[in-house]
């Protein structure tokens, strides 16, 4: 058996302990900065960089913006995917350079793009190249985690759990899904309650993942799953407050979602000049702006909005409208 990394953040961690998602597209700089602000998870991810792209000259330059971090977001791990295990050294190396504090290796993309590269879910199916990232990564001396699914076909956690956990990971990602379901369907919490059984004699902090609504969900998931931390992702989209311990989105004064917008934009904005076009925010914007009064008419307004500015002078617009009623 491989021996594990020295102490790092994750043997620090409470219990349980709350991770945001690395989401693709969506979990850019400037959410991350927001999530921090609003309601600070535990362990925050970067969205998947790709390890082939940064070993490359040409794609480096376009990928190092996606490793871009604000301190307030530590501890943070990049997470990456590929399937040559030189690379994920080498990206593992830039990630300690940059001051990264953890890597976390993506087994469980299910997009046909990412399973073209054999990367992903695919690794899934040999875990004996998983064994060498994972070994590879850790030359870089930061503690290096794995995110994974169910199974690749179907479910096979006796058999993929133990020999993740026989790598020695710094912590283990589960989705309550395997790469057939993608996101069809319900996360099967019996399974990851069956793998935090296996992982749970090894000592390495095992997470649960998949359609976790709430903080308040969070906890009776992990009481009642076993899992030392929950991961959330969708439920945090246009709702940083999904980690607060008692404040909600729905019982929010509503000038402050609405603050809360236009700083968004405003980091958006000036983390990504000319890097990113304006309307990447919408998705954010989108959920943000739904269930109340008027947020659909609102939402109309703000996907046309091209800079921080224009979301800003519709968001004052929107609420003199309401003074005035
Ligand atoms: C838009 C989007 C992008 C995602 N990108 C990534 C990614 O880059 N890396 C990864 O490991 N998982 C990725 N995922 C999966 C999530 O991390 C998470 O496992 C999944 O959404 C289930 O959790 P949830 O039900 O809390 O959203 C992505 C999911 C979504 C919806």
């Amino acid at each position: 058996m491989q021996s594990s990394c020295t102490e790092s953040f994750w043997d620090t961690l409470p219990r349980p302990f709350f991770c945001l998602a690395p989401m693709s597209k969506i979990t850019d700089c400037a959410m991350r900065r927001i999530q921090a602000m609003r309601a600070k998870p535990d362990v925050i991810f970067t969205e998947f960089v790709s390890a082939a792209g940064l070993c490359s000259k040409k794609g480096r330059p376009n990928l190092l913006p996606d490793l871009g971090f604000d301190p307030t977001e530590r501890p943070i791990v990049a997470q990456f995917f590929g399937r040559v295990p030189e690379q994920f050294c080498a990206a593992a190396a830039l990630a300690r350079d940059l001051g990264f504090d953890g890597v976390d290796i993506n087994l469980g993309c299910p997009d046909k793009s990412v399973l073209k590269q054999g990367s992903g879910s695919g690794l899934i199916r040999e875990p004996g190249l998983v064994a060498e990232i994972v070994l590879a990564a850790k030359e870089s001396g930061l503690p290096v985690s794995v995110k994974t699914r169910t199974g690749y076909s179907h479910e096979i956690v006796d058999e993929w759990i133990p020999q993740l956990a026989a790598m020695r990971p710094a912590a283990i990602t589960l989705h309550g899904r395997t790469r057939r379901e993608r996101f069809q369907g319900s996360a099967n919490w019996e399974h990851i309650a069956r793998a935090a059984r296996i992982v749970r004699a090894t000592g390495i902090p095992f997470i649960g993942n998949g359609d976790v609504t709430s903080r308040a969900d969070a906890m009776a998931k992990a009481e009642a799953y076993g899992v030392d931390g929950i991961m959330i992702g969708r439920a945090a989209i246009g709702n940083p407050w999904v980690f607060h311990p008692t404040q909600t989105k729905s019982a929010l004064p509503q000038r402050e979602l609405f603050e809360t917008v236009m700083e968004h934009a405003g980091f958006y904005e000036k983390l990504y000049p000319r890097i990113k076009s304006f309307p990447g925010i919408r998705k954010h914007l989108h959920h943000y702006v739904a269930d109340f009064n008027g947020a659909r008419a609102l939402r109309a307004a703000l996907v046309r909005a091209n800079t921080a500015d224009e979301v800003r002078a519709i968001i004052e617009a929107h609420l003199e409208g309401i003074e005035r009623e």
